[in-house]
């Protein structure tokens, strides 16, 4: 059953079932004699209706660009909480959240009521021609939960990129200066603008070039890798990494990308595809000195931190230090497209009218959504089940994987904030260890433990992201997949 379906999810052949009627599409006419001989092509007709999972998979493996790369090829008829079901009857336990979006759990009843309200009174009343009340309802809940009261003005968007592609715009606007330095292995999306921010893969920006120029890449203090080998010692702090990196910077600023050309800074409080390394308070603090010693605007990419994913409502409230551009999607709707972006008012209205907008922008069913999911933190108290799920979490992790890696000859950083947990994997080159671990637990933890789970990064990392209403009884659970994943894993060893 394991081999088979490894099998099917591998080779992924076209369905047989496909029903090829030919020649119901004529010739394209054309002048162009170049066309005119082309042959003509049939349409594929497939029902699917009666197709099975597998027959589903194949046409939507088939006819789904190569691009995108998945981790399995269930296909979802629906999804509870923390529990997907397949079409066929499986069912799921996820630890993704769908990358850290369904953050109140799949189609949790408060929301799906909001999105059903709104869809009946209206869906769409587009942004650059009306104003409504969904979005105006929204924004006085969020002024409510924003780092600082000076994060009074937004603009929405559909997409984390799109809302960066929004930070950057206004950073240049308002500053009237077009370099911009991000942080090396941040993520921030898949438009020729974020890929060009994006540092944490190359994957994300190969053969898309030439990319967004004026971009500059700093290095972060990730103490796992501590050049000097000090923050990864036992009972360490990261002082060492945090102050290299600001002197890094501060050399960035002399030697290639001057303040008077710098509008911004775009930083992940925790790198997210990066490996979920929390950036240190200090070293944010220190870059909002140098900040506003230089007259740049420091933006927060919180749309993977954002919305009580770290245990606050926003991760630099950590640290804290305010930012003058707050970026946010993701967990922000539950699951609907959502995203935007809160600045200074005095920052927004430095935008010609016109310069902003899009069609889809603030949806009214999305920002419905969004409210539902205000409404779910505040009656559920998920900033405080944050806070017990995540000692619970790291509890175990802490206590259990050490030993049961250590007789292995492995090692593992455990780290992370609230419910954003990382796991990297590394070894000191025995025998034992096989670069490639974390990629194989999340792959026995979903043939075998049906639980689907998430790796990142370059590094051998695992990321947990559970909705932020988990249960006790369901972190318990999963905890309990992962081990006998791992275990699985070990033994092969
Ligand atoms: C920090 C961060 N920024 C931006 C993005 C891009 O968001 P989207 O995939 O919605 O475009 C992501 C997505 O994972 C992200 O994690």
């Amino acid at each position: 059953m394991l081999a088979a379906r490894k099998a099917f999810a591998r080779s992924c052949p076209v369905s047989l079932t496909l029903v090829q009627t030919a020649s119901r599409m004529s010739p394209v006419s054309t002048s162009s004699p170049q066309f005119a001989t082309a042959p003509a092509k049939a349409i594929s007709k497939f029902d699917t209706s009666s197709a099975t999972e597998e027959e589903l998979a194949a046409y939507g493996v088939a006819h789904i660009t190569k691009g995108i790369g998945r981790s399995s090829t269930m296909v979802i008829e629906r999804g509870e909480g923390v529990w997907l079901h397949s079409v066929g009857g499986r069912k799921v336990f996820d630890l993704t959240t769908g990358i850290g979006v369904t953050s109140t759990g799949h189609s949790h009843p408060t929301v799906v009521k909001a999105v059903q309200e709104q869809a009946a009174r209206i869906p769409h009343a587009q942004v650059n021609l009306v104003l409504h009340k969904p979005m105006i309802d929204l924004i006085s809940r969020m002024q409510e939960v924003m780092p600082h009261s000076s994060l009074d003005t937004f603009f929405f968007w559909n997409s984390g990129a799109e809302a960066v592609e929004a930070a950057l715009k206004l950073a240049r606007q308002a500053t009237k200066k077009s370099n911009i330095i991000v942080f090396n292995g941040g993520y921030h999306g898949r438009t020729i603008g974020t890929m060009s921010l994006t540092t944490s893969k190359t994957v994300y920006r190969t053969g898309f070039g030439p990319l967004m120029p004026q971009v500059f890449v700093a290095p972060v203090p990730y103490a796992h890798h501590c050049s000097g080998n000090i923050c990864n010692q036992p009972g360490a702090d990261n002082s060492h990494c945090v102050n290299w990196a600001l002197e890094q910077m501060e050399l960035l600023l002399k030697m290639q990308s001057a303040p008077e050309d710098t509008g911004a800074m775009i930083i992940e409080p925790v790198l997210g595809e990066g490996g979920y390394v929390p950036m240190p308070a200090e070293f944010l603090q220190g870059l909002r000195k140098i900040c506003d010693k230089n007259g740049i605007l420091l933006v927060a990419d919180e749309v993977q931190t954002g919305m009580g994913r770290t245990g606050k409502h926003w991760a630099v409230e950590h640290a804290p230090v305010t930012p003058d551009i707050l970026i946010f999607a993701k967990g922000i709707a539950s699951g609907y497209p959502l995203s935007g972006i809160a600045s200074r008012r005095d920052l927004m209205d430095k935008q010609p009218a016109g310069s902003m907008g899009g069609t889809y922008g603030g949806n009214a069913v999305a920002c419905a959504a969004a409210l539902g999911t205000l409404d779910v933190f505040k009656a559920e108290n998920l900033l405080g089940n944050v806070a017990v799920r995540s000692e619970q979490f790291f509890g175990s992790l802490r206590s259990n994987l050490p030993s049961i890696l250590a007789k292995h000859d492995i090692s593992v950083d455990i780290r992370g904030l609230g419910l954003m947990i990382g796991l990297e994997f590394s070894g000191p080159g025995t025998k034992k260890y096989k670069k490639g671990i974390a990629a194989e637990i999340a792959s026995t933890a979903l043939d075998k433990y049906d639980m689907l789970i998430l790796t990142t990064s370059v590094y051998d990392t695992l990321r947990l992201i559970p909705p932020l209403n988990i249960t006790e009884a369901e972190t318990t659970e999963a905890l309990r997949r992962l081990y006998a994943s791992l275990e699985d894993v070990l033994a092969k060893a």
